[in-house]
């Protein structure tokens, strides 16, 4: 496979996990558009890399994961450029969520605007101690545009997410995981590890069953109920296909641990 530079992400596979750094730690980790190409490109990266069973996104620097959209970039666009902007970001954050390996975000600071969006757009989120998370798009005139409207009260609740987009408030990492916004707190000098235990946890699991889960989830929500349950039976029968759901079961009843082949 082609070796892509990457000139704003640090990229590194450890243990199974591919490790996204954003790293524009001068500008907080500050989401410009060459940023998010390349957060999208190395998430394809570790999708197409076997040797990859999820990913960690994560920000450098001890003070931001991502302090949203880079405003810099922002403030002499037009309203065209700017719906277009907007767009962009979300089609870049539709194809993490829509990656069928886990992505986890490592949320180790300011995940503000753009970077609460994209730590959103993750399928689990572990957040360190001192993590910040917030919409503030109002105090610039401006709202969440990279899905925050929408994935935040689909996570949190319409009430929850009216309150945080409507105030701008930022919040700390324990009411984020009150809220459900962060799945874990850890304290922030385990953060690294934690989301490491995590990431090996999942390698242990089923990868195809764990790629069909998150196709019942994510694109379930976008169905009516009574489509998304046939698009779950639908799933869950071609998991009868696979040598991981034949190697799951038969581990099982032989009462032995599964090692499974990922196919
Ligand atoms: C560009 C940013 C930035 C951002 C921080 N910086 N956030 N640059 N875009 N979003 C830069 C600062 O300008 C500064 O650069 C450096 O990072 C350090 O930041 P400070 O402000 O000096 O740090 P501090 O005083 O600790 O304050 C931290 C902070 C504050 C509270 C996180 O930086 C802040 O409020 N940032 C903006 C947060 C925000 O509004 N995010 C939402 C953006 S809108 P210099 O060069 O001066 O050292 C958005 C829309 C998404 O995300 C949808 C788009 C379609």
């Amino acid at each position: 496979m082609a070796e892509t530079n990457f000139e704003n992400v640090l990229y590194e596979v450890e243990a199974g996990a591919a490790w996204i750094t954003v790293n524009r730690p001068d500008k907080l980790n500050a989401l410009n558009r060459r940023t998010v190409e390349e957060i999208v490109a190395a998430v394809r990266r570790a999708t197409d890399d076997d040797g990859v069973g999820s990913i960690v996104l994560t920000g450098s620097g001890a003070k931001a994961f991502v302090a949203g959209a880079d405003i810099g970039e922002m403030a002499e666009l037009s309203a065209e450029q700017g719906q277009e902007f907007a767009r962009f970001l979300q089609v870049s954050l539709d194809a993490i969520e829509g990656a069928r390996k886990p992505v986890i975000a490592a949320i180790n600071g300011f995940a503000l605007g753009g970077g609460c969006e994209l730590a959103m757009a993750c399928h689990v989120r572990i957040a360190s101690d001192n993590a910040k998370f917030g919409q503030p798009e109002v105090n610039l005139g401006l709202i969440p545009g990279a899905g925050g409207t929408q994935r935040l009260p689909r996570i949190v609740g319409r009430g929850r997410a009216l309150d945080l987009v409507l105030s701008g408030d930022i919040i700390d990492a324990q009411e984020a995981l009150r809220i459900g916004l962060a799945n874990r707190v850890v304290p922030a000098d385990d953060l690294r590890a934690a989301a490491a235990d995590y990431a090996k946890r999942l390698s242990g699991k089923s990868r195809v069953a764990q790629s069909r889960a998150l196709e019942a989830v994510l694109h379930g929500a976008d169905l009516s109920q009574s489509d998304a349950m046939h698009l779950e039976s639908s799933l869950f029968g071609l998991c009868f296909a696979t040598e991981d759901m034949r190697e799951g079961t038969s581990a099982f009843l032989a009462k032995r641990k599964p090692e499974f082949p990922g196919r």
